[in-house]
C-alpha cells in the first residue's frame, strides 16, 4: 500500500492537493469524505506537521480547522508566528475513524497508513521547501523522524536529519489535541509549555 504512483513528478503544491483527491494509496479514501491536503502558503518558511484530519476537517477538507486546529492558531499566534510563512499539514490526509452510534470516534492511523502516505508529506516538503519542520505529535514523529524517537524527551530544540527530501532542519512538540485531553490541573501548563517550543521554532526561521 503506498501513495507513491500517485504523486505527479515535479508538481507544485496546487498540483499535488488535486491529484492526491484521487490517492487510493491505502483504504483510509473509502470512509473518509475527502482527501485533507496541506494549506498555507507554499513558499512558507515554516511547515507544521499533524497527525491526520478530524471530523471537523474531513468535512470542510482543511487541515486543522477544527478543536486541535483552534489551539493551534491561537497558540502561534501567541508565539508570534506570521500565519502568511506557515504551512500546515497531516502525516496522513485521510480520516480514521470508526462509527459509535451516530458519531464518527478517531482512530489513531496504524503504521501501514503512516506509511502509505508519506509520499504526499514528503512531495509537500521537498515542494514548500520550509527552513524548519515543526513536527506535532507521536504520529508526524513516527513518518518522518522514525519509531524510536520520543517526542516528550526530544521536544523543543531545533535538530537537522538527513531524510528523503534532503538534510532538513526539525523541532518535535506535541499535538495541540493532548493539550485538550490533560486533565484541568495540568492544561494551563501544558499549553505554555507548548506555546514556549512554538516560540523556539519561530526564532528559528
Ligand atoms: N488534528 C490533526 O492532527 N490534524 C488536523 O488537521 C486536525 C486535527
Ligand atoms: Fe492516499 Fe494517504 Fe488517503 Fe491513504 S490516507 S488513501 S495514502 S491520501
Amino acid at each position: 500500500m503506498s501513495a507513491a504512483e500517485y504523486v505527479p513528478e515535479g508538481a507544485g503544491i496546487a498540483e499535488l492537493r488535486e491529484a492526491a483527491q484521487g490517492c487510493h494509496g491505502c483504504e483510509l479514501w473509502e470512509p473518509a469524505t475527502q482527501t485533507v491536503f496541506g494549506a498555507g502558503s507554499p513558499k512558507a518558511s515554516m511547515l507544521l506537521v499533524g497527525e491526520q484530519p478530524g471530523d471537523v476537517e474531513d468535512q470542510r477538507g482543511l487541515p486543522f480547522v477544527g478543536p486541535a486546529g483552534k489551539v493551534l492558531q491561537k497558540a502561534l499566534d501567541e508565539a508570534g508566528a506570521d500565519r502568511s510563512t506557515l504551512y500546515v499539514t497531516n502525516a496522513v490526509k485521510h480520516f480514521r475513524f470508526e462509527w459509535r452510534g451516530k458519531r464518527r470516534i478517531h482512530q489513531t492511523p496504524d503504521t501501514s497508513n503512516v506509511v502509505a502516505c508519506r509520499p504526499w508529506l514528503e512531495a509537500e516538503i521537498r515542494r514548500v521547501d520550509p527552513q524548519l519542520v515543526v513536527v506535532l505529535g507521536a504520529t508526524a514523529a513516527k513518518s518522518l523522524l522514525g519509531s524510536g524517537f520520543r517526542v516528550t524527551k526530544e521536544r523543543g530544540v531545533v535538530f537537522e536529519r538527513d531524510t528523503p527530501a534532503g538534510t532538513r532542519r526539525f523541532l518535535a512538540t506535541i499535538h495541540p489535541s493532548a493539550i485538550l485531553r490533560m486533565d484541568a490541573e495540568l492544561r494551563d501548563q501544558g499549553y505554555a509549555d507548548f506555546v514556549a517550543d512554538l516560540r523556539t521554532a519561530v526564532a528559528a526561521v
